[in-house]
């Protein structure tokens, strides 16, 4: 099943036009910032946050000005984060080639990231609508949080599905959830469809997360970027946190040396050996699952049919991608 073309078939023209202006975005007067602009535009990712605005819109049938620059400012918010990400994770690799950080160095990344970020900023301003530039800044600092409790988190001697939750809520399905909310509004929506695809987002987001969470245990030739970095990284994400506080073996030294970035390689094999053979991968799928069967009975009733099946292609592209 190609997922992709079925999600976009509803909006083949409003892509192809929203990528050529998003292109244009990236050039600059000054010289040096225009060469790290032209470094990002050979670098574009799935552009999953974009479409999923311009599919909300496409509900209401044309797609305003404003929800081009709602699509846009989302990308360009996504993109400045993961900048930043890469120098916290000290991530060589990204999008299948080397990361801002690894090209040039921490200093120009933190500049490109910030750099970016007024450019999403620039974009959500010109939608003209105080909501959609009050919850994109709110939005700024909510991805902030999320990341600083991620690495709060490397002080706690437990795993907790609940932390995991929040934090994956704020440092990813609130971009999702912002996409949709404001793309419906920006489009005439009423206040219960703009709820309903807030939370539709919300959902959306959280199994994206998780599924990154999933293929971190896959191989970085597939993904693009590094896999096995999350426990070198201190991070415990769902499928460890499953497995380990559902067996009967003391975790608690593992925890610890991972958690203080002191843990050896076989250490973490076997934390990874022992996820793998006892159901963390399982449970996150399910827990994907229903996740996925709540997000669908959400959808507005009044969607077309290819609308609807644009939806719910989203949510399965999301659980099944391999990148
Ligand atoms: C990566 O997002 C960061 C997460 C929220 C997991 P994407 O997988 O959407 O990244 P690109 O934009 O396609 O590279
Ligand atoms: C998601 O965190 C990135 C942001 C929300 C900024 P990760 O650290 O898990 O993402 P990847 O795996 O580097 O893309
Ligand atoms: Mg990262
Ligand atoms: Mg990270």
């Amino acid at each position: 099943m190609d997922y992709r073309k079925q999600i976009c078939a509803p909006i083949e023209a409003e892509f192809d036009e929203f990528r050529s202006r998003y292109s244009s975005l990236f050039s600059c007067p000054n010289p040096a910032v225009d060469l790290l602009l032209k470094f990002l535009l050979r670098r574009n990712g799935k552009m999953m946050r974009p479409i999923l605005a311009l599919l909300v819109s496409k509900c209401y049938g044309q797609i305003p000005e404003s929800a081009y620059h709602l699509a846009a400012a989302v990308e360009l918010l996504h993109q400045g984060s993961l900048i930043h990400d890469d120098v916290v994770d000290e991530s060589e690799q990204r999008r299948g080639r080397r990361s801002a950080n690894a090209a040039f160095d921490n200093r120009m990344a933190v500049l490109l990231g910030d750099y970016v970020v007024s450019m999403a900023l620039q974009q959500i301003t010109a939608t003209n609508d105080i909501k959609s530039v009050d919850t994109l800044s709110e939005l700024i600092g909510t991805l902030s949080e999320g990341e600083i409790n991620q690495l709060n988190a490397l002080n706690y001697t437990s795993l907790s599905e609940d932390v995991y939750f929040d934090i994956i809520l704020k440092k990813t399905a609130v971009l999702f959830s912002s996409c949709t909310s404001l793309s419906a509004h920006l489009s005439g929506a009423s206040a219960g469809d703009i709820e309903a695809f807030r939370q539709f987002g919300h959902i959306a987001g959280l199994c994206f997360q998780i599924m990154d969470d999933i293929l971190d245990y896959h191989d970085s030739t597939e993904t693009g970027k590094p896999s096995g970095n999350d426990m070198k990284e201190g991070k415990f994400t769902l499928p460890a946190i499953y497995a380990l506080t559902h067996s009967d073996k003391d975790w608690s030294n593992h925890i610890k040396a991972v958690r203080s970035l002191t843990a050896t390689p076989d250490q973490i094999r076997e934390i990874t050996d022992y996820t793998l053979s006892n159901g963390g991968i399982d449970y996150s799928f399910s827990k994907m699952e229903d996740l996925k069967k709540q997000a669908i009975q959400g959808l507005p009733a009044f969607l077309s049919p290819e609308l609807r099946i644009a939806f719910t292609s989203y949510l399965e592209l999301i659980t099944n991608r391999s990148n």
